[in-house]
């Protein structure tokens, strides 16, 4: 317990899934969390559930390809925290449908590489910005890819090079700071199937739910799939100083997924 106490974070995508995870586990080992998303109703009982454990959080509304929400959403970190020393970047999306690339519509495209890619560069710079204004400087960075920002699938094309993109941006950024001397660290995480609603949209396009559990279960040598805290405690680890030689990296999380 007490992994992070005394550090300001910011989580994205807080409202469900993994961002949920990150942000209730930061604030259990006592991190002040600000959680932002775009739902704002379940990003409301996250931070009832966070507060009524005895965490200490709010909730700032942002779409994360909004320049302006940053800049915004920056401003009432500082103002009601201070500063910032950790932000997990877990805001993101997947595409509708399979389609192949002669199919892929150029609107789709942007929409998923908006979100994923250009979503995490506007994060990544606004809080970078203000982690380096932070008395004492000690930040931690950490970016959500996915072990499709690793390997390739068919059908999901603009997913893959968002993915990969968030990969090689972060290492990008974490040679800049480290050339630099900034004591901001900035590092990925490479989910595998990991059972939150977005995947639960994957597993719906089964038609038969049975079946797409089924699927995704043995798509994983382990045998089934991730949770939600199984990223989270991957973040932990990347937040606290215990990772304090560790940037660039990308930590794979996938119940051995990418070691075939
Ligand atoms: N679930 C998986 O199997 C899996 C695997 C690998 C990577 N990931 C990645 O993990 C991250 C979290 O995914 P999840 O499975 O928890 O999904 P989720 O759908 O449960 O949560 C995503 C959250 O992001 C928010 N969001 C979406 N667009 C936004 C925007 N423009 N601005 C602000 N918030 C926005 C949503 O409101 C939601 O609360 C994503 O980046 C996803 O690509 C998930």
């Amino acid at each position: 317990m007490g992994r992070v106490v005394g550090k300001i974070a910011l989580v994205s995508g807080a409202a469900s899934g993994i961002g949920a995870a990150c942000a209730r586990l930061l604030a259990a080992e006592g991190a002040k969390v600000m959680l932002v998303d775009l739902n704002d109703e379940m990003a409301a009982s996250v931070l009832a559930k966070i507060r009524a454990a005895g965490g200490e959080a709010e909730y700032h509304h942002l779409d994360v390809t909004s320049e302006p929400c940053w800049e915004a959403a920056m401003a009432a970190m500082e103002a009601r925290f201070g500063g910032l020393n950790i932000a997990v970047n877990c805001a993101g999306t997947s595409v509708t449908k399979l389609t192949f690339p002669t199919e892929t519509g150029l609107d789709e495209w942007r929409r998923i590489v908006g979100i994923n890619l250009e979503g995490t560069f506007l994060a990544t710079k606004h809080q970078l910005a203000l982690m380096m204004r932070t008395s004492p400087v000690v930040g931690s960075i950490i970016n959500i890819s996915s072990v499709l920002g690793i390997v390739g699938q068919p059908g999901i094309a603009s997913y893959n090079a968002s993915k990969g993109g968030v990969r090689l941006y972060s290492k990008s950024v974490a040679l800049s700071c480290a050339q630099d001397r900034v004591n901001v660290r900035v590092n990925t995480i490479h989910p595998g199937f990991i059972r939150t609603p977005l995947l639960e949209q994957s597993i719906a396009r089964f038609g038969d739910a049975e079946e797409g559990r089924k699927f995704y279960d043995n798509l994983q040598p382990i045998g089934h799939l991730g949770e939600p805290e199984d990223i989270a405690n991957g973040a932990l680890y990347l937040a606290s100083d215990e990772s304090r030689f560790v940037t660039g990296a990308e930590l794979v999380i996938d119940g051995g997924f990418t070691a075939r």
